[in-house]
């Protein structure tokens, strides 16, 4: 059988930053496909409806779903999978260690930190955490 074509992953960013392209290129290597719009987040964060608290340098969408941040290709094809009733996932803020805030710069230091679902009403649970 053939593989299902691999899911859109549409991303609002700034477009002089950085770590959103490095984290752009983790989906494509973890078998996504990218469509990036370089207008920044703020405004497409709001109208989807994920929280400023839990708000980080890029706001995403595949498959109806909202992906906030640095989250891990892991975690969002297990979300693709399980399809859990949720807004989407966040990584808040930019921990260095997860995926796009891991280059050489950054000579290997790895923070803690948590993936959180994020329920339509706004509050959230931890998904997978990262230590
Ligand atoms: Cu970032
Ligand atoms: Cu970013």
């Amino acid at each position: 059988m053939a593989q299902a074509a691999a899911p859109i992953v549409q991303v609002w960013k700034d477009p002089n930053c950085g770590c959103c392209k490095d984290w752009i290129a983790h989906l494509e290597k973890s078998g996504f496909r990218t469509q990036a719009f370089d207008t920044g987040n703020t405004a497409m964060r709001r109208r989807l409806g994920m929280p400023e608290s839990l708000g980080s340098c890029h706001t995403a969408l595949v498959d109806g779903y909202v992906i906030e941040g640095h989250v891990p290709a892991r975690e969002m094809h297990r979300l693709l999978k399980e399809r859990p009733k949720a807004l989407g996932l966040s990584v808040p803020r930019m921990p260095v260690g997860t995926p796009g805030m891991d280059g050489p710069e950054y000579g290997g230091r790895k923070d803690p930190y948590d993936v959180l679902l994020v329920a339509r009403d706004g509050t959230s649970t931890v998904y997978q955490s990262y230590t």
